[in-house]
């Protein structure tokens, strides 16, 4: 049996003077995701409506919007989950280039000075065999730069300049574990006016990465570690951190 549903599309195009949203009703199969459901309405209703998409599984992190008004990947999101009507937005705090595509440059350019980790060497698994001809397995980072955390963060909607929770949460991993990146120079950014301090820790990032990054926890920890090192600088004879 299929699933009848009432999508409400947020429209947007340069040149416009206002968003608007169009209501497009689908008979879909009962495996569809929303991102399935859009690409349908692309496909039969609306084909130049504008989106983001790569891998389908969840793991490139290019198709993340709001679904009635919370942060997720539309193609982890099973239509059968969800109400009758469905409100399919772009991420907040981002700015909209078109439809639901936002202005993803602008989240990665405050990754760069932070520096960003790709690959884990403190969760190698030691015991596991790589295949004949792979040297060893790597852990990658987590993160998949989705701009969910961001879109889902009370003060980047409030502060534009504000780090966010996606470059803080890597600014943490470089101080865990900085191979090559300079830790002063995250952490500096870090105790920035627009670093971890604007912070409110109310974790709605924590809440919907969907990678277990948990960026509220990542700067929670920036903090305890900030402070501590500041805390051994004021006690220390010579006023420097040991
Ligand atoms: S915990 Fe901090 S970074 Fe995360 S959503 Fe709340 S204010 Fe934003
Ligand atoms: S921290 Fe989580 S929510 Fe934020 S960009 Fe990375 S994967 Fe996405
Ligand atoms: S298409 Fe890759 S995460 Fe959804």
């Amino acid at each position: 049996m299929g699933l009848k549903r009432v999508f409400r599309v947020f429209r947007y195009k340069p040149g416009w003077s206002r968003p608007r949203y169009e209501t497009y009703t689908l008979d879909l199969p009962e495996w569809a995701t929303v991102l399935e459901a859009l690409m349908r309405i692309r496909r039969d209703h609306a084909p130049d409506l504008t989106l983001r998409h790569s891998c389908l599984h969840g793991s490139c992190g290019t198709c993340g919007m709001r679904i009635n008004g919370r942060e997720a990947l539309a193609c982890l999101v099973k239509v059968q989950d969800l109400p009758e009507r469905i409100t399919v937005e772009p991420l907040y705090n981002l700015g909209v280039v078109s439809d639901l595509v936002v202005d993803m440059p602008a989240f990665y350019e405050k990754f760069e000075p932070v520096g960003r980790p790709l690959i884990r060497r403190s969760e190698y698994l030691p015991q596991a065999v790589p295949p004949e001809g792979i040297p060893h397995f790597t852990r990658l980072e987590s993160c998949i730069e989705c701009g969910l955390c961001v879109s889902a963060c009370p003060v980047a909607a409030t502060d534009e300049a504000y780090l966010g929770p996606a470059a803080l949460a890597a600014a943490w991993r470089v101080v865990e574990e900085p191979r090559d990146a300079r830790v002063w120079q995250a952490l500096a950014l870090a105790d920035s006016p627009h670093g971890c301090w604007r912070c409110h820790l109310a974790l709605e990032c924590s809440e919907v990465c969907p990678t277990g990054v948990k960026p509220g926890h990542a700067i929670a920890a920036l903090r305890a570690y900030l402070l501590t090192s500041q805390a051994v600088r004021t006690a220390s004879p010579m006023g420097e951190a040991s």
